[in-house]
């Protein structure tokens, strides 16, 4: 039988607010970013996240931490490095980054991108804080359209060919099951080839089989998946398996980053755990 999946992915939107409101409370946004819906969901979990931190040394913030701030250096190494000067950050939600980089590289072109509601409150919040301009843009895409206004091509098309560009998806992949994320970027390194040069960013949660906190993991997805209303599968048994996905997608070069082994250039704290996410540099 066919596994059944969701065309369409509306119920993840909310969770924005709990990351969002991570980032706020980490000091990695301003006050703008943070809704009382956030704050809200963020109690709620916090019991949760004081039970796993003490019983089983996971403690949620800190893999949000560590993916967010590894993305942030391989994005500063993609601008002073690589020579990237546009970024499309799809499923920004209520992420700080599009700000945090135009005020460090006003010369950046910034895209932030999501589903059409969010992708509203996003350029509402922007704007009202007068952070909006020629140069930082919000648009409505939906990676699962496969054409018409909120595909992946509507969403390039006024993007210079000429430039280097990065592509940041964050909090995104586990939502979906993986034929559907691996069809998706399938048609993003479909998009990427018409770049001099193009990096996507992403991170994914694997399926850490040998974690010696697997079966708490397993609840722990399991919830996340029946408070967002959807699922939230684990993709892929090790690293090789994450770079030849990529590879068969269409990604020429891949690196498979663990925070923790950059724990001290992030500023992070080791954790009593290994980590259980990965960032993934994909280049075409
Ligand atoms: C967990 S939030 C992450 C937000 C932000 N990247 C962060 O890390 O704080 C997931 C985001 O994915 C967006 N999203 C869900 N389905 C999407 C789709 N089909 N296309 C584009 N964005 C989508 C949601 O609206 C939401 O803003």
């Amino acid at each position: 039988m066919t596994e059944r999946v969701r065309a369409d992915s509306a119920h993840i939107t909310p969770s924005a607010h709990y990351t969002g409101y991570v980032w706020f409370r980490h000091q990695l946004a301003e006050p703008a970013f943070a809704t009382a819906f956030g704050r809200w969901v963020h109690g709620c979990v916090t019991p949760i996240n004081w039970g796993a931190r003490l019983g089983f040394g996971l403690d949620i913030e800190d893999f949000l931490l560590q993916r967010h701030l590894l993305i942030d250096a391989q994005l500063r190494q993609a601008i002073e490095q690589r020579g990237a000067t546009q970024v499309v950050e799809i499923a920004c939600g209520l992420s700080p980054r599009g700000r945090r980089f135009r005020q460090r590289y006003p010369q950046l072109d910034y895209l932030e991108a999501d589903l059409p509601p969010m992708a509203a409150r996003k350029a509402a919040l922007l704007d009202g804080q007068g952070w909006l301009d020629e140069r930082h843009r919000v648009r409505s895409v939906d990676i699962l359209a496969e054409d018409g206004p909120q595909s992946l091509s509507a969403l390039f098309a006024n993007l210079d060919r000429k430039r280097p560009l990065v592509v940041i998806t964050e909090g995104l992949v586990n939502y979906f099951q993986r034929p559907l994320i691996e069809d998706f970027w399938t048609r993003l390194a479909r998009v990427l080839a018409d770049f001099p040069q193009a990096t996507y960013l992403t991170e994914l949660y694997p399926d850490l089989r040998e974690h010696p906190r697997y079966r708490q993991i397993r609840w722990g997805v399991g919830l996340i998946g029946r408070l967002t209303r959807g699922g939230y599968p684990l993709h892929y048994r090790s690293e090789a398996e994450i770079a030849e996905a990529f590879r068969r997608c269409g990604f020429a070069a891949v690196d498979v980053l663990n925070p923790q082994e950059h724990s001290a250039e992030l500023g992070l704290a080791q954790g009593r755990m290994p980590s259980l996410v990965r960032v993934i540099e994909a280049r075409t």
